[in-house]
């Protein structure tokens, strides 16, 4: 996935963030009846293979975020639905259709998955977008960047190698390793990022030969029953790949705490990623967490502060702030503070709040009313413990669960917005006098997932760089991702690494082999 940073207040509209992003422009038509009626549709979940209703029979309902209505009803799967799957996931890792198929045809599976997913791509951009608000441009970067996973993962099915070495023990011995994959994945995803997370899961799972059970959010799981169609249209063997929809506390836990999952892969918020790592205690099942973050932004004095305002302004509102990487924290150098802060407030102040199907959009609505409840009432938080707000516009649409990006200046360190997640459009800022401060401040949080830096002395740079406690720095650009380059937190923003050849040692198992002769 292709997250866009920088440039962010520059932007007329969502066509030119496609554009700078470098992925292809969709021509899109709003509501189209396609889309319409796949989201009306009545939705069965993904099981060994076959499409099936909940157990139970019960349904959720979803919501569009941008009017605030119902728009369908999903599956509400639970534990007997998490069995069936497991069991479907148990038999598929084991079968010789998938256990011994040729890396090179997993490879290819996979390769024409990415196919697939191009082809369609302007259907899965509109669905991503009416069923989470975001607006079609960071769609359409979203899409282009799971199909970018799916090609670069693709290749790793070939590149699993194990290792000979010469042991030193009296005799004749040959010894080598092999890399064998994990067995059956457990894989619990967010909203924020929906068929961007999905992916993140199932094309490393798929590549090394292991197989899955996905429980999207209940919020957003109608992209990604739509990516198992296109894994079905594929033709991955049945039981490899299974969704089943639901609640976390429902279908979540009993996935999060099955004795027959052998890895779980969860990306959400840190109280949960500790309760899942309860249940894994239990079954000591691997697990990799990828959590929350409250990242710094650290805009030192030698930056040109127009770049600069430019670059914080998109680091925070970028998918409305509903990004675990996002920059909500800004530390200015105090001698360029005030120029900053006025600058990134007017980028804020200007931003179109619109349906993410609206040409022009530059922000949508936020996921759901929970969340919009929950980051207005941070903004309140911040007021009443002193924050100033240095943005001032109020415009927005009527219905659907906006919330207009707001900049909470002169913030001190002990308030509650400057420490805890808000997972909004909302910065905070404040200024710092020297760098060895403002390092302090920065790493003055419980999270550690990312930061950046905005400069340009690379001695200041380079000096700052390994004193920060995150799993990425960025310098002078804040949340592009590439395939490449591994991605994940350290401190409560969890434990492993995403992407990367990195991404796939938490999938794969390593064998010893002695053989004496
Ligand atoms: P959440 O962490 O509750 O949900 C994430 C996923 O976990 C969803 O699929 C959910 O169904 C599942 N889940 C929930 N409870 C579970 C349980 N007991 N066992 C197993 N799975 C469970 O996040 P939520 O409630 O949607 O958002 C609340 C806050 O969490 C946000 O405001 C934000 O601060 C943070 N968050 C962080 C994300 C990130 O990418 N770092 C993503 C989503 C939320
Ligand atoms: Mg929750």
């Amino acid at each position: 996935m292709t997250l866009l940073g920088k440039g962010f207040g520059r932007l007329d509209d969502a066509e030119v963030i496609v554009k700078q992003a470098n992925v292809p422009v969709a021509e899109f038509e709003a509501y189209s009846a396609d889309v319409t009626a796949y989201i009306g549709r009545d939705h069965k979940m993904f099981i060994a293979g076959e499409w099936r209703h909940a157990v139970e029979g019960k349904t959720l309902p979803v919501f569009d975020p941008a009017t605030g209505n119902e728009h369908g009803h999903i599956p509400a799967g639970g534990p007997m639905d998490i069995d069936l799957a497991v069991d479907a996931a148990r038999r598929a890792f084991e079968s010789p259709e998938w256990s011994r198929m040729k890396p090179a045809d997993r490879q290819q599976l996979m390769l024409n998955l990415a196919d697939l997913v191009e082809k369609n791509f302007d259907e899965l951009v509109e669905l991503e977008t009416r069923d989470n608000g975001k607006p079609i441009g960071e769609s359409q970067i979203d899409v282009n960047g799971v199909a970018g996973l799916m090609r670069y993962m693709a290749g790793w099915a070939t590149k699993i190698d194990g290792r000979t070495t010469n042991v030193s023990v009296p005799g004749d011995h040959f010894a080598y390793t092999t890399k064998e994959p994990v067995g059956v994945v457990g894989a619990i995803i967010p909203w924020n990022f929906p068929l961007g997370m999905a992916s993140w899961k199932i094309v490393p799972a798929l590549v090394t030969g292991c197989t899955i059970v996905l429980k999207p959010a209940e919020q957003t799981s109608l992209s990604v029953l739509r990516l198992a169609e296109l894994a079905e249209e594929v033709g991955f063997p049945k039981g490899v790949l299974n969704v089943v929809t639901g609640t976390g506390t429902s279908a979540g836990a009993a996935l999060a705490s099955h004795p027959g999952i052998d890895k779980i892969a969860f990306t959400g918020s840190t109280g949960i990623g500790r309760t899942i790592a309860h249940a894994a205690a239990d079954t000591l099942a691997r697990v990799t967490l990828e959590l929350g973050g409250k990242s710094p932004v650290i805009v030192l004095a030698d930056s040109d502060t127009a770049a600069a305002a430019q670059g914080a302004a998109g680091a925070i509102f970028f998918n409305q702030g509903q990004v675990c990487t996002a920059g909500s924290r800004l530390y200015v150098h105090q001698d360029i503070y005030d120029e900053v802060i006025a600058d990134v407030a007017a980028i804020a102040d200007g931003i179109r709040l619109a349906p993410g199907v609206a040409p022009g959009c530059q922000m949508g609505p936020l996921i759901s009313s929970e969340q919009q409840v929950r980051v207005e009432d941070y903004i309140d938080i911040g007021i009443s413990e002193g924050a100033s707000v240095a943005t001032s516009a109020d415009s927005k649409p009527d219905a659907g669960f906006f919330v207009r990006p707001t900049v909470l200046a002169d913030t001190s360190d002990e308030m509650r917005v400057v420490n805890e997640e808000i997972f909004g459009p909302v910065l905070v800022a404040a200024p710092f006098k020297d760098e060895t401060a403002v390092i302090e401040v920065a790493n003055a949080s419980n999270f550690g997932l990312s930061a950046s830096i905005w400069s340009n002395d690379l001695r200041k740079v380079h000096r700052m760089v390994p004193r920060i406690r995150a799993g990425i720095v960025w310098v002078n650009t804040h949340n592009p991702v590439d395939p490449s380059l591994p991605f994940g937190g350290v401190k409560h923003s969890g434990y492993g690494r995403e992407l990367g050849p990195e991404q796939l040692d938490a999938y794969l198992e390593t064998k010893s082999v002695w053989m004496s002769y």
